[in-house]
């Protein structure tokens, strides 16, 4: 039989007998009985960290989980791991991603624990997590931090960050002053927590739940109220009976099947675009490819019917309200695999609200009601895009479904930077913005960079939107009709490095396609000339090295070749 417990992995001295008797004489300098050293541990990976204000619950998260594991008679053995909020993580946290999952994977081998409670939520933490937990495979379940609560200004409802964009493109437009936007900046975040709108940690958090790796309901509790904490302690208990039976591991929770049900919740809850680039990321650690026409497939079938900002209306303590995903879940039911496992120990089917439960609310729509027709996500294909691009409908300007028009070019961010507010740069409304080099390699770290401002002069005039595309991510909560993940991105030799302003470019929803109409001579032109520009070098040293030399386009979640399985074949 596998060790267990504290006897789990022991540190290589040539001795194992000494090596348990050094280890034991350690922990016991913490106060330890050997009572409670016999007992199976957990694991709870601790993300706390003064840079991470949507982790602020943390301590008071792992004291509940702690609890719960004792409770159920475990060991709880709190462990830091890399922690990443979105605004303390330069070029972009998203380029750390990968660092946390290894960090995450690498402390899980090396430390003696039976199961893993993983408790994050700020955008690239869970999806780190359980990256790591599948490669791991260890027992293996995530508790998110939970949303903030919403703010209020005026007598509006405010909320990170769908209303820090609208309020800043108003400072942008001089509608409102200086004054307002210092006092708005107070607003928007009024508790610790992650984002409430439906932006990529509410994202991620209801898609661990519609993996089967989080309790049900867990995903959105808000995070100051106390059901959080009882979440916690339920979770705690959990991960001990894990702990106890060595299952279920995230290999048999995160199946082909368990995909599927992520993108079905993901196309209805109007969700964020980075979503589709942490499930493929997932995907690929248990050694499967997220299927980009099967989530396009998906979103036709399947509507949006949570009434949340971007999308909608609401904010994600009124979505808990009408009942969280056990609640929409029922909705679903027919779109869904719902007798696959859940690390709560039974079935999806189990997590459905039951029919007493159900009140009337107007966060999640019945299915003949949708907020809109299709899922958020729509999957483009084109000469402009080989390998895919995403474009999340849902929150875009239906105007602009269909469009034709002349590009503006920027080369980079800085480029970006330094035009486009240029009174004298030649951009019309109905013109598309075309942002090149800010994509996995380019940038580096493929930032949420596909959210181009209006340009001042048009923004001043009243345009509030126009086709922007490019080869970054774009914050889910973001609005607007933006082509983001263009891949393969410009700086891996992606045709949209040869685009050039004053071309034309079609942008199809409908069709599901994006197109750069331009004659294929002219291109082939347009790629010896580029093939004559050297490349920037390489990183000298480090995780910036790694990064370049190792990772994955888009489409297939951005990971490193040599973590995905195959993945350097
Ligand atoms: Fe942490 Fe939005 S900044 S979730």
């Amino acid at each position: 039989m596998a060790e267990r417990g504290l006897r789990k992995g022991l540190t290589s001295y040539g001795d194992a007998q000494f090596s348990l008797f050094l280890r034991k004489a350690f922990i016991k300098a913490a106060g330890y009985s050997d009572d409670a050293l016999d007992r199976p541990i957990v694991g709870i990976a601790a993300t706390g960290s003064d840079f991470n204000p949507c982790h602020g619950n943390m301590p008071a998260l792992v004291e509940a989980a702690k609890r719960g594991v004792m409770l159920a008679g475990g060991l709880p053995m709190a462990f830091p791991t890399i922690s990443l909020h979105e605004s303390f993580a330069q070029p972009t946290s998203m380029f750390l991603r990968n660092l946390m999952a290894m960090d995450t994977e690498e402390m899980i081998r090396a430390q003696p624990m039976d199961s893993v409670l993983l408790i994050g939520g700020c955008d690239k933490t869970l999806p780190a997590q359980i990256m790591a937990a599948v490669s791991a495979d260890l027992p293996a379940m995530v508790l998110p931090v939970g949303p903030m609560v919403v703010g209020h200004h005026k007598g509006e409802v405010l909320g990170a960050c769908t209303d820090c964009r609208r309020y800043w493109a108003a400072y942008r437009a001089g509608t409102i002053d200086e004054a307002e936007i210092e006092a708005v900046s107070g607003r928007l975040a009024p508790s610790v927590g992650t984002c409430m709108v439906m932006g990529t940690a509410s994202t991620m958090a209801l898609m661990a739940e519609a993996l089967g790796l989080a309790l049900p309901g867990s995903g959105s509790i808000p995070a100051p109220h106390a059901e959080r904490l009882r979440a916690g302690e339920a979770a705690g208990r959990l991960a001990a009976e894990m702990a106890r039976s060595g299952h279920p591991r995230p290999s048999e929770i995160v199946t082909s099947g368990a995909i599927r049900n992520a993108m079905t919740v993901l196309q209805a809850i109007g969700g964020s675009t980075n979503g589709v680039i942490h499930l493929a990321a997932i995907a690929g650690r248990a050694g499967l490819t997220l299927d980009l026409e099967a989530l396009d497939g998906i979103g036709r079938r399947t509507p949006v019917l949570v009434d949340l900002k971007p999308s909608g209306r609401h904010y994600m303590e009124h979505f808990h309200a009408a009942g969280g995903l056990p609640r929409l879940l029922v909705e679903l039911a027919d779109l869904l695999d719902l007798s696959l496992p859940t690390v709560a120990g039974g079935r999806l089917g189990d997590a459905l609200t039951q029919p007493k439960d159900r009140h009337p609310q107007d966060v999640i729509r019945p299915r003949g009601e949708p907020l809109k027709r299709e899922g958020a996500i729509a999957v483009l294909r084109g000469n402009l895009c080989p390998l895919g691009a995403l474009i999340k409908h849902s929150a875009a300007s239906e105007a602009l479904m269909r469009h034709e028009g002349r590009a503006v070019a920027f080369e980079s961010l800085a480029d970006l930077a330094a035009r486009i507010d240029d009174p004298a740069l030649d951009v019309a409304a109905e013109d598309l913005l075309v942002l090149k080099n800010a994509g996995p390699k380019g940038a580096p770290g493929m930032p949420e960079a596909g959210y181009l401002p209006i340009p001042r002069k048009l923004a001043e005039r009243g345009v509030k939107d126009m086709v922007r595309i490019s080869d970054a991510r774009m914050s889910g909560t973001a609005f607007g009709t933006i082509v983001l993940h263009v891949a393969p991105e410009s700086a891996a030799g992606g045709p949209l490095g040869l685009v050039e302003t004053g071309d034309r470019i079609r942008l199809d929803v409908p069709g599901r396609r994006l197109d750069l109409l331009v004659e294929e001579d002219e291109l082939a032109r347009r790629r010896q000339r580029r093939a004559t520009v050297a490349r920037p070098a390489l990183p000298e040293r480090g995780y910036a090295r790694l990064f370049q030399e190792s990772v994955l386009q888009a489409d297939r979640g951005c990971d490193f070749d040599f973590l995905v399985p195959g993945g350097k074949g």
